[in-house]
């Protein structure tokens, strides 16, 4: 990490009041969570056709329950890192710290975070298949049976935004609010590929204020984001809170 663009970053975040975190993947990777996209990501063991479109949730349910229900499982042991806290630790330093995540671990709530957009859903919520209304939060895990049954009848699917579904309702525009009124906004562990969600830090941008990426490879945005901060999370947040907090004082 250049101590040069880290010093231009905290300097940045120390003026600021409202602070946006657009999270992906990468940020819980230090926590033993695999990512999509790099090497030896989910999606170099598993199609996605097969387990994350509405197509393979229709077509074969129990198929795409036994992997989220294998993420829920795997998830059950694993822990916040350094980074989630930086960013809960953020809401006692700025008036404002919006989260908008694309995971679905639940993990920044879990380190204290308490303005969290879920974009993705939620790996421990579950609702009905035919949207009969019900809805399981939080859907206990292990589920005793998979599909697992809904009271209507049918069975419930995954809370989850499946390629090529719609994000929840309002989260889009919710998101492009908050990107559009912070003062800064951090992308964090996030390859910018998959959109919506990539337009987020986009938004910001234009809109004048100040982007920085904290990653250790660059993306698919980084070209289009002011300070490019390289290395994990982990270790990058909690020396920028550091540092940002020395300067606020
Ligand atoms: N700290 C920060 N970033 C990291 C770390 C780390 N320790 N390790 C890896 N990364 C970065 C990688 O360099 C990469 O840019 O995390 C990013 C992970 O990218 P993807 O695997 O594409 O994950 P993400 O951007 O979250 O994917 C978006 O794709 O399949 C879907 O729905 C899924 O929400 C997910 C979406």
């Amino acid at each position: 990490m250049s101590p040069d663009v880290l010093e231009a970053a905290a300097r940045a975040l120390a003026g600021a009041r409202r602070v946006v975190v657009v999270s992906g993947s990468g940020i819980s990777a230090e926590s033993g969570v695999p990512t999509f996209r790099d090497k030896d990501g989910i999606w170099s063991t598993v199609r996605i056709e097969d387990v994350a479109t509405p197509e393979a949730l229709r077509r074969n349910p129990r198929k795409v329950w036994e992997f989220y229900e294998g993420r829920r499982r795997n998830m059950q042991a694993v822990q916040p890192n350094p980074g989630h806290h930086a960013i809960a630790e953020m809401e006692a330093v700025f008036g404002e710290v919006v989260t908008i995540t694309q995971n679905i671990d639940g993990l920044h709530q879990r380190a204290g975070s308490t303005q969290v957009l879920e974009l993705h859903g939620s790996l421990w919520k579950a609702r009905c298949l035919d949207d009969c209304g019900a809805t399981r939060d939080p859907f206990p895990v292990p589920a005793a049976e998979l599909p697992p049954p809904c009271e209507c009848g049918g069975v419930l699917r995954p809370s989850v935004v499946l390629f090529g579904e719609l994000l929840p309702p309002g989260a889009m525009e919710q998101a492009a609010q908050d990107a559009a009124e912070c003062d800064v906004c951090l992308v964090v562990g996030t390859s910018g590929a998959v959109w919506p969600a990539a337009g987020i830090p986009l938004v910001a941008k234009k809109a004048g204020r100040i982007t920085i990426e904290v990653n250790p490879a660059d993306t698919e945005i980084s070209a289009d984001l002011d300070l490019l901060l390289r290395g994990g999370s982990g270790e990058v947040l909690p020396a920028l809170l550091h540092r940002t907090c020395e300067l606020r004082t």
